[in-house]
């Protein structure tokens, strides 16, 4: 194997590699010229350390290779054209730094251009230090997408205030559901010494406004029950110098029981003083090696993993009590709410997952500590292709939360298979909880405007590994890209982002765009089509996931069923016959979901069980659509090929081959999906396809 040092110099160059982040030489002449002549002369009005040295780094990086610039940095006002970069004054009686929005005004910037007879300029006015890397990165994507400088005059600040990456990295390299090769991070058991390749991604983050990450597995193991200690910390601490100069804050995910594991202790109890003062020294220890580190991330009582429950006590006494360690280090507690019963006996038709984590968490509304923020999974299941959105978005009014996305597509073709995920999180963002009357999105909620929260905002779990193009398929890159576009401005829509992300990645060639655009788009519904049908799920291998096993989950102790049999389908979670469900929703999405004639279709099979001749609002029965889909969805696989077969010569050939091989393996394995799908509702049903195709 290649050392992570070699793979990175190696790679350096690769067009795979750089991801959006090309800088290609900017073809149009004349806005080549026009940002070339502001950029050849910056003014710096802050000090060149930290923050604004890696963004104007980041700038002369930018304006050598797409404006064939050198800039020179100055402190003082030259003549000419130049550009401007200044950090806002702080307004002390305001109080603007104060309360909890605080963190957008920092992380917000301006961007003018002042025309002038002396020579125009370009003015970039950072809230603070990264405020002003997020300029410098918005100019240099502006330049990339040859968008004029002329009359520019841009405002903006994010949407969210925590925008989250979380790693499911394991010490030993391997990476929970990771499919785009090892860990970046880790090598046997430690922390990587050469950083290079991590330093590059924390420009990949940062360029799109990522400002926190955790970097270990929230199932945490042996090796890294001890990050928490000394023998761990000084390279930890060497992680979180190398992220702060990008404006991304450290986290760790704990284990629970590390009073016990770690600590000598017989007990994690929560109430425990000994507990206690085990955390508080703890805690104390890492923020002597990182003054600035943001807090814990916890999966406890959840698939196995040791929790409060195990002494009695609830969410609420296990959060707070590490809250209570943290707080006077202005550290955070994100406590993870995918929490469920996974040892559930089939049979057993009161019990509903879908149910749980509201069941959990909604009675300890209030209860939390300001710290503490809960992060709550978009769906109420497992990040499936089709899920309704959680019923926790709204129902918690005084309690900190952020929703949790999944980037790595665990359940949507393990980067084998094209899935652009931008639609279906917007799907989930702006879905209406109606939990303080109309128009409660669940973006308003997870913003921090709805309703008074002092942290807030978005996670998800990153797709990277130490492939050469980061993300195993090439154009998984596009999903990393959209996330932190969108947690940054949460209004842009899918379209937008996969443009951004195709030219700044592809050029600005109109085939090139209007194709990969296309296929960005169009990918999402595709893979639905193919695979579980109308909001059911989990028809998938168990344990990896990947491929189609409809019975696979059926007779399993993990709460994920869809009650097939000769006469019909789907769970019954209406309130009137089911499993009381549908009712943890605020009316009238209660109703709607509550209703066999108004519950949309794509989700009918995760709220109802009906035969198989039952007629969606669509006007095809339901197993005429699970046929029409299929055949569909393997048709159009086939089409994404073909798609890209036509920009064969106008993509470079190492990023245009490997999107074709994984596109050719999509076309085989829907075909595969669609035949295993067919012939399994086929045998179940007896009922024949409408049109005769071949099911076997
Ligand atoms: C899924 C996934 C697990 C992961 C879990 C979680 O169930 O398959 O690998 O640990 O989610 O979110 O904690």
């Amino acid at each position: 194997m290649v050392s992570k040092n070699g793979a990175v110099k190696e790679y350096a160059d690769s067009p795979l590699y750089k991801a959006w982040l090309q800088y290609a030489p900017v073809d149009n002449l004349i806005i080549r010229n026009n940002y070339g002549r502001l950029l050849s002369q910056i003014v710096v009005d802050a000090e060149l350390t930290g923050v604004v040295a890696t963004a104007v780094e980041e700038l002369l990086r930018g304006a050598r290779s797409m404006l064939d610039v050198e800039p020179a940095i100055m402190t003082e006002i030259p003549k000419g054209s130049y550009l401007h970069i200044q950090i806002a004054k702080e307004n002390a009686e305001s109080g603007r730094k104060e309360g909890p929005r605080w963190k957008l005004e920092r992380d917000a910037f301006t961007l003018r251009q002042i025309q002038a007879l002396e020579g125009n300029r370009l003015e970039l006015i950072g809230g603070s230090a990264t405020g002003v890397l997020y300029g410098v990165f918005h100019l240099l994507r502006l330049i990339s997408l040859e968008l004029s400088p002329e009359g520019l005059e841009v405002e903006e600040y994010p949407s969210n205030p925590l925008r989250m990456m979380n790693q499911w990295d394991n010490a030993d390299a391997t990476i929970e559901r990771g499919y785009a090769g090892n860990s970046i991070f880790y090598e046997g058991g430690r922390i990587v010494k050469d950083v290079s390749r991590v330093r590059d991604y924390a420009r990949l983050l940062s360029s799109v406004g990522i400002n926190g990450i955790s970097i270990n597995n929230v199932n945490v193991h042996d090796i890294e029950t001890s990050f928490i200690t000394e023998p761990f910390l000084p390279d930890v601490a060497r992680l979180a110098d190398l992220f702060r100069a990008y404006g991304i804050t450290l986290f760790l995910s704990i284990n629970f029981a590390a009073p016990i594991t770690i600590g000598g202790l017989d007990t994690a109890d929560p109430l425990d003083d000994k507990v206690h003062v085990w955390w508080e020294n703890t805690v104390s220890r890492i923020y002597d090696y990182i003054p600035d580190f943001g807090g814990f991330l916890v999966k406890a009582d959840s698939e196995h993993r040791p929790g409060p429950f195990a002494y009695g006590r609830d969410h609420a006494d296990g959060a707070n009590m590490l809250a209570d360690a943290l707080e006077r280090h202005g550290g955070l507690v994100i406590w993870r709410c995918f929490v469920y019963n996974c040892m559930q006996d089939w049979r057993d038709r009161s019990t509903d997952r879908a149910r749980a984590a509201y069941e959990h968490f909604k009675p300890l509304d209030g209860r939390f500590r300001d710290n503490v923020i809960l992060q709550i999974k978009n769906g109420p299941m497992d990040f499936q292709v089709r899920e309704p959105v959680s019923p926790l978005f709204g129902a918690m009014k005084e309690t900190n939360q952020i929703i949790e996305f999944q980037i790595t597509q665990e359940y949507t073709g393990q980067q084998h298979h094209l899935c652009y995920l931008i639609p279906q999180w917007k799907r989930a963002l702006d879905f209406d909880t109606h939990a303080a009357g109309a128009g409660s999105k669940v973006k308003k909620i997870v913003e921090g405007s709805l309703f008074e929260m002092k942290y807030s905002g978005i996670a998800a779990i990153s797709n990277i590994g130490d492939d050469e193009n980061w993300t195993g398929h090439p154009l998984a890159q596009a999903n990393l890209y959209g996330y932190g576009r969108l947690t940054w401005n949460s209004d842009l829509t899918s379209e937008e982002i996969a443009e951004e992300w195709t030219r700044m990645t592809f050029g600005n060639d109109k085939t090139v765009v209007s194709t990969v655009l296309q296929m960005l788009m169009d990918s999402w519904p595709i893979y639905e089509n193919y695979t579980a049908p109308l909001g059911v799920g989990w028809m998938v291998t168990p344990h990896y996931h990947y491929g189609p096993d409809v019975d696979g989950y059926e007779y399993s102790r993990w709460g994920t069923y869809h009650f097939a049999d000769r006469n019909g389908m789907g769970v019954d979670r209406t309130t009137a016959t089911g499993t009381g469900y549908a009712a943890q929703y605020f009316p009238p999405q209660s109703e709607i979901y509550e209703s066999l004639e108004r519950c949309p279709d794509e989700l009918l099979l995760f709220f109802h069980h009906v035969p198989y001749n039952h007629r969606l609002q669509s006007g095809k029965t339901v197993i005429q659509h699970i046929y029409d889909t299929h055949f569909l969805g393997a048709e159009q696989a086939d089409r994404l090929q073909q798609k890209w077969e036509a920009l064969l010569g106008k993509v470079d050939t190492g990023r245009y081959q490997q999107v074709a091989d994984r596109l050719a393996e999509q076309a085989e394995h829907a075909k595969y999906w669609r035949d295993v799908i067919n012939t399994y509702f086929y045998r179940k049903s007896g009922i024949t396809d409408e049109q005769g195709r071949t099911i076997y």
